[in-house]
């Protein structure tokens, strides 16, 4: 079963919308490889992908928030921190045994919970604000936008 992402979450800067589409284009091959029976490799390789997409994804949210003036800009950055966190920990656990299917079941559960609890939620309501923002001009100067 793929997992559909749809127009709405795109924002109109193709910097984070580049991010959000490779986000669920390799979720989607995590799904299908495990149908496959080949959800252990495709779980190596979204750990690496998830390892590149927060180090690159995060800091460009971070850099709009923080240039646009978004009241939550905090527990938005803490959130991606508690991400970083639990990747290096999968991460850890990867490397030290064998990938079991509960791990990649784990993994998969993990990802899911982040689209539904920060994908859904926090960053769509700093992708509402930026839109907002991008709508009325009226963010602060140094905001790119
Ligand atoms: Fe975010």
């Amino acid at each position: 079963m793929a997992m559909q992402w749809t127009e709405h979450v795109l924002i109109g800067i193709d910097e984070i919308d580049i991010g959000i589409k490779e986000f669920f284009r390799r979720m989607n091959n995590l799904l299908v490889a495990m149908s496959r029976g080949r959800g252990r490799w495709e779980t190596r390789e979204m750990i690496g992908f998830l390892e590149d997409f927060a180090s690159a994804h995060f800091s460009i949210e971070e850099r709009y928030m923080a240039e646009c003036g978004y009241p939550d800009c905090e527990s938005h950055r803490e959130e991606h921190e508690g991400f970083i966190k639990d990747l290096a920990y999968l991460r850890g656990e990867y490397e030290a045994g064998e990938v079991t299917t509960f791990f990649v079941l784990k993994v998969e559960r993990w990802v899911y919970d982040w689209i539904i609890h920060h994908v859904g939620k926090t960053d769509k309501a700093l992708y509402d604000f930026l839109r907002g923002g991008m709508r009325n001009r009226e963010m602060r100067p140094d905001c790119t936008l």
